[in-house]
């Protein structure tokens, strides 16, 4: 099989940067997004995410001709969905998403087309994705009818990149290849070689959905034990910084560091699809993630209880980003804490956020005051350390030493 023409469904964080690594290799790339600013931005070979470098390659494959963003699909060999799939209300992975994409490409497959799903989803969404494509298509056949012998080959192909690494990570990255089909695995492999170093690894569709969740929940597990650790350690007056580093000497020990909760639309999100296929097996799962949702609270109740311990609070938080060295407020713990805050009254609030240009308006219509992190400490009684940034690890000690520190990031250890 020889991919010429590949299109790229949804053009976020995920999408975008695939795109543009399949132009600068050769091939042409139609991006497909719902969203006209940003199919607009891309045409103008700009971007409308936060990257590093991304804007350079983007900018070089429209330039060369070999990247185009649209609106409505059109034919091609190959299609990669990146859609997102949130959880609704009642944490149940939402599929809506991946159906309206399906939809949209349906009409234009032909026989011969790979349909790959990149979306982190849940066990059996492949399988639902060819299912919404043949209900679509009743004139092609499918891996779900005829295996091998089908005209469309369809794979799931999780995405694991780190945010902020995304470029070198697609290209080094192993792939974890789950086909409908050995047919759609092997299509499926040869086109992530096009660009892929890493080891292509070919499974089922459902072992592969399972792989990218079960990565995250590993992650949300073992973050949950250090913040239960740092919990329990509050409530016995131990320190739990020192308590980790010195379990962490064992040599088949190796604890994570606790925070003020998990943030970021992955790990908070995907262990939940675990849960809403399992949920009487998935009793530790689901757990981590209750356990890991309950922390900002924990930190809330801390804040109050320093605060209460003066007549005029001033309050700085530092960090308000899902983790460290980025501009990211979505789904932030940090954020969660501070709109708490605002809420409870607790005196005068001052945010240090070297990553942002703005404080969002929940904040700034609320007198929360943004702030360096110098004028900060120097008006500040009490002083809660929420993300790791560099500027903060760097500060010197000697400032915050007449105060109440909360410090849930362990920066000052
Ligand atoms: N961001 C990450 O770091 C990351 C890492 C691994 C996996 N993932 C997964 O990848 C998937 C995509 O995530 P993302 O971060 O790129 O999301 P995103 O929100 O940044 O981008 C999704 C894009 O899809 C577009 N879209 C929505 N419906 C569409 C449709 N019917 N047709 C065309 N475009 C449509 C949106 O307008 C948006 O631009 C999700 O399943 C996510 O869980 C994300």
């Amino acid at each position: 099989m020889k991919f010429e023409t590949v299109s790229v469904i949804g053009l976020g964080y995920i999408g975008l940067p695939t795109a543009a690594i399949l132009a600068s290799r050769g091939l042409k790339v139609i991006g497909v997004d719902v969203d006209e600013h940003a199919v607009n931005t891309i045409n103008r070979g700009g971007i409308h995410i936060v990257e590093p470098d991304l804007d350079i390659i983007v900018r070089a494959a429209v330039t060369t001709g070999n990247f185009r963003a649209v609106t409505s699909p059109e034919p091609a060999d190959a299609f990669m969905v990146a859609v997102p799939t949130p959880f609704k209300e009642n944490k149940e992975p939402d599929l809506s998403y991946i159906k309206a994409a399906a939809e949209t490409i349906a009409p234009v497959l032909s026989a011969g087309n790979l349909v790959i799903l990149e979306s982190t989803s849940p066990v059996g969404a492949t399988e639902k994705l060819a299912d919404w494509l043949a209900l679509f298509r009743p004139d092609l056949s499918f891996p779900q009818q005829v295996g091998d012998k089908a005209d469309i080959l369809i794979a799931h192909c999780p995405e694991r990149v780190l945010p902020g690494y995304v470029l070198q990570e697609l290209v080094s990255n192993d792939r974890v290849i789950g086909g409908l089909s050995p047919a759609s695995s092997a299509a499926a492999v040869e086109l992530y070689e096009t660009f892929v170093k890493g080891d292509c690894l070919i499974t089922n569709s459902r072992t592969a959905e399972l792989a990218k969740l079960t990565e995250n929940s590993f992650r949300d597990v073992n973050i949950a034990f250090a913040n239960e650790l740092s919990m329990i350690s509050d409530k016995l007056k131990i320190n739990v910084w020192e308590l980790i580093r010195l379990a962490n000497r064992h040599p088949r020990v190796n604890i994570l560091n606790p925070g003020p909760g998990v943030g970021g639309h992955c790990i908070a999100v995907d262990p939940w699809f675990i849960v809403s296929s399992a949920p009487e097996e998935a009793r530790l799962i689901r757990q981590a993630r209750e356990t890991n949702d309950s922390k900002p609270q924990h930190v809330i109740d801390q804040v109050v209880q320093a605060a209460d311990q003066f007549k005029k609070p001033v309050v700085a938080f530092l960090g308000l980003a899902f983790k460290a060295d980025i501009d990211d407020l979505r789904e932030s713990p940090a954020m969660q804490i501070v709109e708490q805050l605002v809420k409870a009254d607790i005196g005068q609030m001052i945010v240090v956020e070297p990553n942002i240009e703005a404080l969002p308006s929940s904040l700034a219509d609320n007198n929360v005051e943004f702030s360096t992190l110098e004028s900060a400490l120097e008006k500040a009684n009490v002083v809660v350390v929420l993300v790791d940034h560099q500027e903060f690890k760097r500060a010197d000690r000697i400032h915050f030493s007449a105060k109440v520190v909360i410090d849930t990031r362990g920066v000052l250890q």
